[in-house]
């Protein structure tokens, strides 16, 4: 490079823009229940600690809300779904107006927000930057676009009537999210919910209440009317049960465990029969031929198996590989999971930070355990870093097996399983024997082979030769016990949305 800022061949050089720096001791503005664009107490008094995984030490008490604090909320969002609330005489294109300054909001508090996350979720802190903050940036304004082109049909029907349909918002929506993704769980609940014009109770997860507050602030700003979006910090067995049975809930979307997910529909069946739907586990099958490109397979089931320290309901956790590129497919996974960086989230060179808590570590460390036990080769990984608490090196074991534990259930920690196929009628039936069905992927230059698979693997979302390709644009869910119904897409409108069909009779003669 030359000195002048220009290269070598006097080309000038293309300004990188400049990395963002996470803000040093930030101080946590936002630990209230966000009810009516205001800050309230909890009713029962309490609080409840949030802590850094990273250091494992308390970052500050948040008000705990309770049954009476849902119901505080509901009350609120309902009063603001009444026919001529200003919410529900707003123009449509005024939702989007509103949804998009919200986006602005973001993107000018992108490094606070982004820092607020890194801290409560030990998440390294540009893949908080970079990928979760984008993401939801993305998804607000995408769903900004749809606020004004949400319309029904005119329909042919017979007789003398005129038969339109009308896609009106369903009400209160009950949003219940995990501590993986809480930015980008919580944007995935509310922008939809609120470009069809419904209300929102949102509850974040636990672990990780911080930036679901500092939204709540972020929205009052926008200028959202009071009563339109509720951030109930709790815990589940109390707030979330009390959403997922509460009878002025019309929906309720949840992402989380499978088992979590049966009792919303259960409560959802117990009481008004709110409509439901639910982002469920994965043990999602990764499936590389002998003929794909080597190093993009390897890289992206590394990324796949490790990415937010494996706790991604999209995990590549089964990886399936041709017999006659396993042992080299093991090899390079090997080298790469030993070098993958552990320590300080807000470390720039930092690729992998803690589990999430002590409740996750302990279950991925007995998972892994179990492995061993019953037959898989430990190549890397597979014990905690010394003297700090909740890290755990890459795990890769080989020579696993279906019937074993570590290839059946959802681990949702850094463990990469590889496993060994001979032919694709055989990978097709072991990739869907399984109770889940989120997301697979598959690695060939074939492209018959690449759609015989797609159509074969019992899954929502396929992947060909990429990895956590997700987009605003497009529908996720899953099949089978990963889920019910979509988020993303123009299909997730449906999920928020009641199809009203007007009849009208137009005949003179019955006049
Ligand atoms: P969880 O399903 O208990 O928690 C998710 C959310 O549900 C949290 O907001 C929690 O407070 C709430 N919740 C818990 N019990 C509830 C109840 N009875 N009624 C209403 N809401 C309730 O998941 P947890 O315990 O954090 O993780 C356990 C396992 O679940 C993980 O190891 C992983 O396998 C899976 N998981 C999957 C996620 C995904 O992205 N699909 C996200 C988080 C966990
Ligand atoms: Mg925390």
């Amino acid at each position: 490079m030359a000195e002048n800022g220009t290269t070598e061949n006097g080309q000038p050089l293309k300004k990188m823009p400049p990395l963002p720096h996470p803000i040093k001791n930030l101080e946590v503005k936002y630990t209230k229940i966000f009810i009516n664009n205001e800050w309230h107490e909890s009713m029962s008094g309490k609080k409840f600690a949030t802590y850094n995984p990273a250091t494992e030490e308390k970052i500050c008490d948040v008000e705990e809300g309770g049954k009476a604090d849902i119901d505080k909320a509901v009350r609120v969002a309902g009063a603001a779904f009444q026919r001529g609330s200003p919410w529900r005489q707003m123009d449509a294109s005024g939702r989007g107006k509103l949804i998009q300054k919200l986006a602005d909001l973001l993107e000018r508090d992108r490094v606070t927000i982004a820092t607020l996350e890194t801290m409560d979720t030990g998440k390294p802190f540009l893949q908080a930057f970079f990928i979760d903050m984008e993401g939801c940036i993305r998804t607000l304004r995408y769903y900004a676009g749809w606020a004004d082109k949400i319309q029904g049909k005119t329909i042919p029907v017979d007789d003398s009537v005129l038969c339109f349909t009308k896609h009106e918002p369903m009400g209160v929506c009950g949003s219940i999210i995990p501590w993986n993704f809480p930015l980008m769980m919580l944007v995935w609940k509310i922008a939809p919910a609120l470009c069809c014009g419904n209300t929102v109770v949102l509850k974040p997860a636990e672990q990780t209440p911080l930036t679901a507050l500092y939204i709540g602030a972020l929205i009052k700003e926008a200028g959202f009317p009071p009563g339109v979006v509720n951030i109930i910090p709790g815990y589940g067995p109390t707030a979330g049960a009390a959403i997922a049975r509460h009878m002025d809930i019309d929906k309720v979307a949840f992402t989380g465990s499978t088992e979590v997910g049966k009792l919303i529909k259960e409560a959802s069946s117990k009481s008004n029969l709110k409509r439901v739907t639910l982002e469920l586990g994965g043990k999602n099958p990764f499936i590389v031929f002998a003929d794909a490109d080597m190093d993009l397979a390897v890289e992206l089931a590394h990324q796949g198996a490790f990415f937010n320290q494996g706790q991604c309901c999209t995990a590549a956790s089964r990886i399936f590989v041709e017999e006659s590129i396993y042992d080299e497919f093991v090899k390079r996974s090997v080298d790469i999971a030993k070098k993958r960086v552990i320590g300080d989230p807000f470390d720039f060179k930092t690729e992998h930070g803690p589990q999430i808590d002590q409740k996750q570590f302990n279950k991925i460390m007995e998972l892994i355990e179990s492995g061993k036990k019953e037959g898989a080769k430990l190549e890397c990984g597979g014990s905690a870093l010394k003297d700090r608490g909740l890290f755990i090196h890459p795990t890769v074991m080989s020579e696993v097996t279906d019937n074993m534990r570590i290839a059946k259930e959802e681990i949702f920690g850094p463990v990469q399983l590889i496993m060994k196929f001979k032919n694709q009628e055989e990978v097709i039936r072991r990739a869907n024997n399984t109770e889940y069905g989120l997301t697979a992927a598959v690695f060939t230059k074939s492209l018959d082979r690449a759609l015989a698979l797609s159509s074969a693997l019992q899954s929502g979302t396929v992947w060909v030769n990429c990895y956590n390709a997700l987009h605003a644009q497009a529908p996720f869910g899953g099949f089978k016990m990963s889920g019910h119904g979509r988020e993303l897409g123009e299909y997730a409108l449906a999920e928020y949305t009641e199809v009203k069909t007007v009849t009208i009779n137009i005949s003179p003669k019955k006049h």
